[in-house]
């Protein structure tokens, strides 16, 4: 049975890729805790639906934005709009990203360039933009996504991993910088979390059952699961957590 973060209720929260996968499960259990929330994404279709279904199931609609987080330009500005309609935001979940498989030899310049935008630099942004709003007010939690492909060096995923690695450090750097203004940054670290894009591009039926002999956790690790994390590490219960990695893996490395 889910956890209720009472402190949750009426906190305004921006979740990036909140469309799909992870994100739509985390968009989804904010709500059901009474926060006020927000989301970008580049996919609008599915944004819009899972509004409707988010409505239909909680009587509250989340609110959507249609970003691409690669146009580092436009974050700021993304998020004042956003401020404006949920609230100034007390927690930030930098989740989006896109984990296409390119070989070394495929990815040259613009390649790169354009993988650390989409998986790293984002992340950067949306916190440099959030930070001075909850450094005024004395609080404010921001979680990151990294994964654990890297720890584990995945194939065809160099960019990727590189980015995730990063996030690590990022994450330790800005904790330090911004930990007196009373803003916890801490790192979300996932395993194996089935989601639609996996089964529809990545893992056959017999990857699964690879990888849950894998895990320590027998069983199918979904959305919800790393969900319930970052309401923890959102909520003033993991007031004493911050510059951390937690992995939700089920015990895969
Ligand atoms: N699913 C897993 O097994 C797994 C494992 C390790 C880490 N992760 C991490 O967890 C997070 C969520 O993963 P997921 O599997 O749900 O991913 P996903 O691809 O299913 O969803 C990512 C969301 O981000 C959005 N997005 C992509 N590019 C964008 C852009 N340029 N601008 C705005 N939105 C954009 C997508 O439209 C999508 O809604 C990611 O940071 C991912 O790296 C996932």
């Amino acid at each position: 049975m889910p956890a209720t973060y009472h402190d949750l209720n009426d906190k305004s929260v921006l979740v990036t890729g909140g469309a799909s996968g992870i994100g739509a499960a985390i968009v989804r259990s904010f709500c059901a805790q009474g926060a006020k929330v927000g989301f970008f994404d580049i996919d609008d279709s599915a944004a819009r639906h899972l509004c409707d279904d988010i409505e239909k199931q909680h009587s509250v609609r989340p609110v959507f934005a249609s970003l691409d987080l690669r146009n580092q330009s436009a974050i700021p500005d993304a998020i004042a709009k956003m401020a404006d309609k949920i609230g100034t935001i007390d927690v930030l979940v930098n989740n989006a990203a896109r984990d296409d498989r390119h070989s070394p030899a495929e990815t040259g310049p613009d390649e790169w360039r354009e993988k650390l935008d989409v998986n790293l630099s984002h992340q950067f942004f949306c916190a440099r933009a959030v930070a001075p709003a909850m450094a005024d007010r004395g609080c404010g939690s921001i979680i990151n996504f990294s994964s654990v492909s890297f720890l584990m060096g995945l194939p065809d995923l160099v960019a990727y991993e590189t980015a995730k690695a990063g996030i690590i450090g990022m994450t330790r750097a800005l904790a330090r910088d911004w930990g007196a203004n009373g803003i916890r940054v801490n790192t979300v670290i996932p395993g194996c979390i089935i989601t639609q894009r996996q089964l529809d591009l990545w893992i056959t039926a017999e990857d699964e059952a690879r990888i849950q002999q894998q895990q320590c956790v027998k069983r199918r690790l979904v959305g919800d699961d790393v969900a319930q994390m970052v309401l923890f590490l959102a909520s003033d219960v993991s007031s004493a957590c911050s510059s951390q990695s937690f992995i939700v893996d089920g015990g895969l490395v």
